[in-house]
């Protein structure tokens, strides 16, 4: 409840930015309410005060006047909505931009276990359901509530007795509706809950559509897929048979009320205790009583849902997953990179260390290798150096600052990565080689296409650098995403290259093309390789062979084979069959 209050706060921090217009909206509600209010009024008036007598001077002002109110009516009303809409949509777009700003900069430890559905929920349908609650929900609720209290005082104004009676049927009309809003409540939340679970499955399936054809699997798919399918329409049909049968037992309790106070209003009427206005009004104010009742199951229902929605939202924005980020910069970076006695472990699994006193050193223009079977932690290091995860012991320098005292913009500036997993986007291809970095001139993007030789391939496709692959990396083979990662990586002009080699055989055209622009990369940085590749093992200056985490031995190619001890024999196994 604390943290709801909370949450309400910060969402009033949204909010706040338009207070002159919400307070305008709101000044509406209660002017909406009075000429709401005031037509069951005027017509008492015509028919007591001017057609019995047959003034018909009054009943022209009159009928004036009525017009003005259903003219005011509609014209409040109108802005009305159109401001909360309004305001609404700008107050999602700000939390929007927000959460979209906070979660882009959490850190690889948040994304390890979170689902992406997750994340993308949150930033649409969670942010969706407060905007809905707010415009539609939480405001009209209010007007409802108002309108209800002032049809009961101008009732009781006219007369108490009938008024009496009208609220007699309020107790029964109370359990009606709370008996339908818990039955709601609950279709409700089954209808999101499978919604959700129908979008995951669909989300995942589509996305392992191959592996799901190539073995046969759509039948079992679709078994699943029909059982979701029928919890959801069942979900669905209940919600709606609660709904029409509240709406139809509330329409039943407002024609009995209706008849009611004529039966007992004409007795009143014939002993000249009412007049025939009144006993017109109270109709016409019945009805306009339990307008607003229909519909505030439903908002009720909307309600709860932003609120948990609310809650969500801002739990989100409590998370606080950054890596720990310093305010240092580094001016000229000459080169050297240093591990002193690393020891790492994953949070959550904290009794199982990855890295153990891992400790190197290495120069501008020099490179690294780690090899080691997998599992060994070799791209734990590269992860530490990128700054993706912290919380390690030990200490980790760029020339002589410590990786902590550094800024994190600092260091990923220094840093080209090219990972295990291609990561391409559904976009040009110049966009993939620049990924959007201004900085990289046109010329710049083909001079590093070129010399790691995937130029004439770019050139070949339907618009050349232009070209917009559809699909990310489905759309090229495994050798043409390796390069355009190489060229990102040329392109990008930091001196520091960490490269993990994908393991995934390549044909040995590729191959070919792979090493020669390997070899224009490493030429050009700094590197530390994840190395599966003879070659890249052969050439490095340093050779770390990884072992649980552990940095078993050490040395350059010749040094190692000649020990004769782990590197030789790992070297022999993954190598040498080559
Ligand atoms: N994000 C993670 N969370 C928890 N454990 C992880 C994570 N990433 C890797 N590990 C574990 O850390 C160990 C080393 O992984 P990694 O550095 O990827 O090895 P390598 O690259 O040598 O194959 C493995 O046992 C792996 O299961
Ligand atoms: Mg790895």
């Amino acid at each position: 409840m604390n943290q709801d209050k909370r949450y309400l706060i910060e969402y009033w921090q949204y909010l706040k930015k338009h207070r002159l217009l919400l307070g305008l909206a709101l000044l509406l509600i209660p002017l909406l309410s009075f000429f709401n209010l005031a037509q069951p009024y005027l017509i008492k008036k015509a028919i007591d005060d001017a057609i019995i007598v047959g003034d018909m001077a009054l009943l022209q002002v009159i009928t004036f006047l009525f017009a003005g109110c259903v003219l005011f009516d509609f014209l409040s009303r109108s802005v009305q909505v159109f401001l909360f809409q309004y305001i609404g949509q700008k107050t999602v777009q700000d939390i929007r931009a927000d959460l979209f700003q906070h979660v882009l900069n959490l850190s690889a430890r948040y994304y390890d276990k979170t689902p992406l559905g997750v994340v993308t929920s949150r930033l649409t349908s969670d942010i969706e359901s407060l905007n809905e609650s707010f415009a539609s929900g939480l405001v009209t609720l209010l007007a409802d509530l108002l309108t209800l209290i002032g049809i009961v005082i101008v009732m009781f104004l006219l007369s108490p007795k009938l008024t009496f009676i009208t609220i007699l049927i309020l107790p029964p009309m109370v359990l009606v509706v709370n008996f339908f809003r818990i039955k709601l409540r609950a279709a409700f939340d089954m209808i999101r809950l499978t919604l959700g679970k129908m979008n995951g499955y669909i989300q995942e399936q589509f996305q392992g559509i191959a592996v799901l054809q190539l073995f046969q699997q759509e039948s079992r798919s679709i078994q699943r897929f029909k059982v979701l399918n029928q919890t959801y329409k069942h979900s669905t049909l209940s919600s709606v048979t609660y709904d029409a049968m509240l709406y139809s037992l509330i329409d039943s309790l407002n024609s009995i009320l209706i008849a009611l106070i004529i039966w007992y209003g004409w007795g009143q009427y014939v002993g000249n205790m009412v007049t025939l206005g009144v006993l017109v009004a109270f109709v016409d104010y019945i009805h306009r009583f339990f307008t607003p009742l229909k519909e505030i199951s439903t908002k009720f229902a909307i309600l709860q849902h932003a609120l948990a929605s609310l809650d969500k939202i801002f739990s989100t924005f409590d998370i606080k997953d950054y890596i720990r980020s310093g305010d240092q910069t580094i001016q000229s970076f000459e080169g050297n990179i240093m591990f002193k006695s690393v020891s790492f472990a994953y949070k959550g699994f904290e009794d199982k260390p990855v890295l153990s006193d891992v400790s190197f050193s290495l120069k501008k223009g020099q490179l690294l290798a780690l090899v080691g079977p997998t599992g060994s932690g070799k791209t734990t290091v590269l992860r530490l150096l990128s700054k993706l995860y912290d919380g390690y012991t030990g200490q980790i320098t760029l020339d002589s600052h410590d990786l902590t005292t550094l800024q994190l913009p600092a260091v990923r500036k220094l840093i080209a990565v090219v990972n295990q997993e291609i990561t391409l986007f559904s976009q040009s291809i110049a966009f993939n080689i620049t990924l959007g970095n201004k900085a990289i001139s046109t010329a710049k993007m083909i001079e590093a296409a070129k010399q790691v030789s995937i130029h004439d391939f770019i050139m070949s496709l339907p618009g050349g650098y232009d070209y917009c692959l559809e699909r990310g990396n489905q759309s090229l083979s495994a050798g043409q995403s390796q390069l355009i990662s190489f060229a990102r990586a040329l392109a990008s002009d930091s001196p520091i290259l960490l490269l993990d080699e994908a393991t995934a055989a390549v044909d040995s055209v590729a191959e070919a093309a792979i090493q020669k622009g390997l070899d224009v990369l490493l030429a050009q940085k700094t590197a530390i390789v994840v190395a599966h590749r003879l070659s890249t093992v052969q050439h490095a200056d340093i050779i770390l062979a990884f072992n649980e985490g552990k940095v078993i031995e050490c040395g350059n190619h010749k040094a190692l084979i000649q020990r004769d001890g782990f590197y030789a024999k790992l070297f022999n196994m993954q190598f040498a069959g080559i």
